[in-house]
């Protein structure tokens, strides 16, 4: 290929790492483009797997009749050897080359004659794997290929840091998320599922839906921490036996606005835009009747609707202080009494699909 459509093929994969947000699709993406701009027969983009001293093929092109991931040893042939060394290789001859495994190449059926090889780095110059690329279409592979496949293994290797951080963050999100929900559920013994079982409600309503994948983990995050202002209501009202009086409804209530502040001070993601608004608007109904704000109909978004039904829902059939749970039909029953003059009726047909019920 010549030197201008290499420079192409690079471009390409520069704009694929700043386009592509799933890591497996983006490692696909790259390691064709790469097969492509050194017309080579099988690429394989080997990490490292620290626990089992081991290389693994995250990508093989060439091997996709593998049935599953191919592992190596850290230390095994020339790619062991790349990891180990940290230096590429190029190999015009692999006949010729005494670190090339023959056995280890057999067992996946291909033995390369030409062979080139990389180290993908973290930052902090930590080795986390290595790119092979098996064979040139047209002649062999030289001395003067390995600088561009360098550059876009440092490429590869900072986009699967990005990835990594972006994964740890996501963790550490959904365990602060967890944290709290389950902070506030343990204020009750009663109620101790209620966010959880909120959050898997509304999940179910989504899928029934169709809503994007995006919007069902948005459902999730928001039936965790629905209810998170109730941290501010007195416990005396929160597990008080019989029925509140007015005056302690009304403190109770005031949670949904509690929600709305506590949620409104969190810095949620573009994802999770939203989150304070419409989470705290699970009590609103769609003649008005609800709270904090009195919406009606359309005013009240789709996600807080959904939340909505899944809310009733679990409160009806968990036992609460000033009643036992019903059992599921009877629930469904004061929940259809409910629709659609308050509740959504595409959601409570979704929630009932999602219950297994006609
Ligand atoms: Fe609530
Ligand atoms: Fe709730």
């Amino acid at each position: 290929m010549r030197p201008g459509h290499r420079l192409e093929r690079l471009i390409q994969i520069s704009r694929a790492i700043g386009s592509i947000h799933d890591e497996r699709e983006l490692m696909l993406a790259i390691m064709r483009h790469l097969t492509t701009a050194f017309s080579s027969e099988r690429s394989t983009l080997y990490l490292h797997d620290p626990v089992r001293g081991e290389l693994w093929t995250r990508v093989a092109q060439g091997l996709e009749h593998w049935p599953s991931e191919l592992r190596i040893p850290q230390d095994a042939g020339l790619s062991g050897r790349v990891f180990q060394t940290q230096e590429p290789m190029c190999i015009a001859d692999t006949l010729e080359s005494s670190c090339f495994s023959r056995r280890l190449a057999e067992q996946t059926g291909y033995v390369p004659r030409s062979m080139l090889i990389v180290p993908v780095m973290r930052t902090g110059s930590q080795c986390i794997g290595v790119i092979q690329l098996l064979d040139r279409r047209v002649g062999y592979f030289r001395e003067d290929d390995v600088p561009l496949l360098e550059a876009v293994a440092v490429q590869v290797g900072i986009a699967l840091e990005n990835a990594r951080l972006h994964e740890a963050q996501k963790r550490q999100f959904n365990s602060f998320v967890k944290a709290l929900s389950t902070a506030l559920d343990a204020r009750d013994p009663l109620t101790a599922l209620h966010s959880a079982n909120v959050a898997n409600y509304a999940m179910g309503i989504g899928e029934m839906l169709c809503l994007p994948p995006a919007d069902v983990e948005w459902l999730k995050i928001a039936g965790l921490l629905h209810d998170v202002g109730k941290i501010g209501v007195p416990e005396a009202v929160l597990t008080k036996a019989g029925r509140l009086t007015p005056q302690e409804f009304a403190e109770m209530k005031q949670h949904a606005e509690y929600s709305r502040n506590i949620l409104s001070q969190i810095e949620f993601t573009e994802s999770l835009k939203d989150m304070a608004v419409i989470a705290a608007a699970h009590h609103e109904k769609l003649d008005g009747s609800g709270y904090p704000d009195g919406l009606a109909g359309e005013a009240i978004p789709l996600k807080a609707r959904i939340l909505a039904v899944a809310d009733i829902y679990d409160a009806l059939t968990q036992t609460r202080h000033y009643r036992i749970g019903m059992p599921m039909h009877e629930a469904l029953v004061v929940i259809d009494g409910m629709t659609p003059g308050q509740l959504d009726a595409t959601c409570v047909r979704a929630l009932k699909a999602f219950l297994g019920i006609r």
